[in-house]
């Protein structure tokens, strides 16, 4: 495993060797400095934020100055993984010079790339950004951002007709130059049928196996995702949200009880100056 930077270069060279890569969303400092410790290939900046950390209902509600400030914390707890801007709702479809202005900042941030949405209707905003050296990866598949013409989040390419679709976006954002795409929410022989007809790396979440690489929503795998929706590929590795409750629960009793702090948690005094300090409390009380 490389501990220089993972690069674009790096993911293609994955592909062609048939290695997995591996990529999670992070928005804070300690959830990335855990992820880059672990070893893995991606970091996303998800605009899932908006659900995950704000408490959100979607992903609508969150702009660039929320996702820049999670972007520039987890830019700083990573040294090995590409960390990815997700280019929040109208951060990129108003313009290509807004697309390449928003792009710029997550770069600026600490960012490596950025991710956007959708398919040939975004086909120049891709080029424009990809043409100002920035590395865009594409979004195929269920794209949060258009939930409401989606009627929902709904599993996509469940048809001929509708892999065949998905893979003639694939293609059209492989021409304008993204270096990978992201494949949300389809069966695993839909996803493969595109994966294999495209050249550069093919991830997925909720996509199947086989693919150049997985993606998982970090408050998913932890168990700390506070709301109803619970995808079916959402894996729980650890329930912390039960036992971060159970926590505060026990330190709130503590309190309580006169348990906490104990005498190790207490800063220590010279024995005259305590005694002289505790005969003064006790004449006030
Ligand atoms: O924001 C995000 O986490 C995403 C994933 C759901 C693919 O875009």
């Amino acid at each position: 495993m490389t501990t220089r930077r993972v690069s674009v270069p790096h993911l293609k060279d994955l592909r062609q060797r048939g290695v997995k890569a591996t990529f999670v969303t992070a928005y804070d400092y300690p959830t990335a400095h855990f992820a880059d410790r672990a070893g893995i290939d991606l970091v996303l900046v998800g605009d899932s934020a908006a659900m995950t950390v704000l408490g959100l209902p979607d992903t609508l509600g969150i702009g660039m100055s929320e996702m820049l400030v999670f972007a520039r914390a987890v830019a700083r707890a990573t040294s090995r993984a590409l960390v990815i801007g997700d280019m929040p709702f109208l951060s990129y479809q108003p313009s290509d010079a807004a697309a390449v202005r928003n792009a710029g900042a997550f770069l600026r941030a600490g960012c490596q790339a950025v991710k956007l949405e959708g398919g040939a209707r975004v086909a120049r905003r891709v080029r424009a950004i990809a043409g100002a050296g920035i590395p865009v990866m594409g979004h195929l598949g269920l794209t949060p951002q258009s939930t409401n013409q989606f009627g929902g989040y709904r599993v996509q390419g469940k048809s001929r007709a509708e892999a065949d679709r998905i893979l003639d976006d694939g293609l059209r954002l492989q021409e304008e130059g993204v270096f990978a795409i992201l494949l949300e929410a389809m069966p695993a022989a839909a996803a493969a049928y595109v994966r294999d007809r495209l050249e550069i790396p093919v991830y997925g979440i909720g996509a199947g196996p086989l693919l150049d690489g997985q993606l998982l929503i970090s408050h998913d795998m932890l168990g700390t995702f506070v709301g109803d929706i619970a995808p079916r590929f959402a894996k729980r590795y650890v329930d912390l949200g039960s036992t971060i409750t159970e926590v505060f629960a026990a330190y709130a009793a503590d309190v309580r009880a006169g348990r906490f702090p104990a005498p190790e948690h207490c800063y220590p005094i010279d024995a005259a100056a305590e005694a002289e300090l505790r005969g003064l409390c006790e004449a006030v009380s």
